[in-house]
């Protein structure tokens, strides 16, 4: 017992010691193909988008196939996260925020972090697996269902940030 007390009292010493090592012995350096792999942030002016496009129609089969298992077939059933709320065009005043579903519709400012999350962290089983082109297309589905673009818009670098989010005006930019 006294030997471990003992033993655990010279590992916190060695932790808080100025003489760490340079290196722990695992892990190495990514290499810049790797770096390059993974997709840069997406601002709201829609810098770095890559080419291609998507449309509503495409994005429904896309959708059905790769998300409608979590976040249900119109997007409003979960369960998990709601997509597509009731009131979903209309902006929620924050101070409401607890009362209504939040949803990308309602509460989101910008249209191209939808491209953005999406294509990094969905589907939450297989970040990363998508397409450009399936992003850009469920991107168009979810807006769609959001009331945000009509069914003939077709979604791509160029449109993506002009599309007006509701919410928008609900935020400031903070430098903090
Ligand atoms: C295996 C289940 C699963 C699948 C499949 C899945 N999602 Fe999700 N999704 C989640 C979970 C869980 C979260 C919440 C993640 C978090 O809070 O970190 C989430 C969150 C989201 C959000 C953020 C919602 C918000 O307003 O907070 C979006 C948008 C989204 N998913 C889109 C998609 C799309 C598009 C697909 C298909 C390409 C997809 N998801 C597939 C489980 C899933």
């Amino acid at each position: 017992m006294f030997k471990h007390i003992l033993y655990c009292c010279v590992l916190i010493i060695a932790c808080h010691s100025e003489n760490k090592p340079d290196h722990f012995g695992f892990g190495r350096a990514a290499t810049q193909q790797e770096i390059a792999a993974v997709p840069a942030a997406i601002p709201p002016d829609g810098t770095g988008l890559p080419p291609g496009q998507g449309t509503v129609s495409e994005g429904s089969v896309c959708y059905a196939a790769k998300c409608a298992s979590c976040h249900g077939n119109t997007g409003t059933e979960g369960p998990f996260n709601v997509l597509v709320a009731p009131d979903t065009a209309n902006a929620i005043p924050f101070d409401q925020t607890v009362f209504r579903v939040k949803a990308i519709g309602n509460y989101w400012p910008y249209a191209t972090t939808v491209f953005d999350y999406i294509r990094r962290a969905m589907p939450f089983n297989a970040p990363g697996s998508l397409t450009d082109q399936e992003v850009y297309s469920i991107t168009a589905w979810l807006l769609y269902r959001n009331q945000l673009i009509n069914e003939n818009f077709v979604i791509n670098a160029h449109t993506l940030p002009t599309v007006v989010m509701p919410a928008r005006s609900k935020y400031v930019v903070s430098d903090n």
